[in-house]
């Protein structure tokens, strides 16, 4: 008889508390699949954007994950147009895909000088290139790294709706949602 690896993936509460599980591991643990989300938002104009981040912080109880970006960033600009993004995980040892659906609050200044003051110099030097990011150079180096707590920002992205499918002998997808309490919903996969 073999055991099942993945008993959680048949109770929907257990598969929502997974998903956390493996969203925390990513802020914990740099080799972890969830450290590095696909992170997706709408441009100004409308076309579909998306882009590989950190994921910094997740907080199961609130439902929030925090990414760090520079203020002068297209992703910026594009939350200040449409505040949604997606953000996507695929977990291969857990055979588990997250998809996530939230709303953006873009935090910078005194709001985040306390998350500031704990950003280790090495990250610090990614918020504040000259010129301002996306803008064309010259030659592939002809920028300045100089970090600038004016430019940091943080994405602190609140949770809607997680949409979790497991690969298992039997394929099984839910959807959770906050506005009913995070009961969770299977779905033909
Ligand atoms: C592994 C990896 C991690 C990244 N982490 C971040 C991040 O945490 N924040 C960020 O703003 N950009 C990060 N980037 C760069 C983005 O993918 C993107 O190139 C940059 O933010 C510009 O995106 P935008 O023009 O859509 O705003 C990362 C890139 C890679 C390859």
């Amino acid at each position: 008889m073999t055991t099942d690896p993945h008993p959680w993936a048949g109770d929907l509460e257990a598969l929502c508390a997974q998903v956390w599980t493996r969203l925390a591991r990513g802020v914990a643990d740099r080799h972890a699949p969830a450290r590095h989300p696909v992170f997706a938002t709408v441009s100004p104009e409308g076309m579909p954007e998306a882009r590989t981040v950190v994921l910094r912080a997740a907080d199961a109880a609130a439902g929030t994950l925090d990414i760090h970006t520079d203020l002068r960033s297209a992703k910026v600009a594009a939350l200040r147009t449409t505040p949604w993004a997606a953000l996507h995980v695929w977990d291969p040892s857990a055979h588990l895909q997250i998809r996530i659906a939230a709303a953006v609050s873009i935090l910078s200044g005194d709001q985040v000088a306390g998350i500031w003051a704990r950003v280790p110099d090495p990250s610090r030097q990614s918020y504040g290139s000259v010129p301002d990011p996306g803008q064309p150079i010259a030659g592939s180096l002809d920028y300045l790294k100089q970090p600038d707590p004016a430019v940091f920002a943080v994405l602190r992205c609140t949770a809607q709706s997680i949409d979790a499918v497991h690969l298992g002998p039997r394929h099984r997808r839910a959807r959770f949602d906050r506005e009913n309490g995070w009961a969770g919903q299977w779905l033909a996969p």
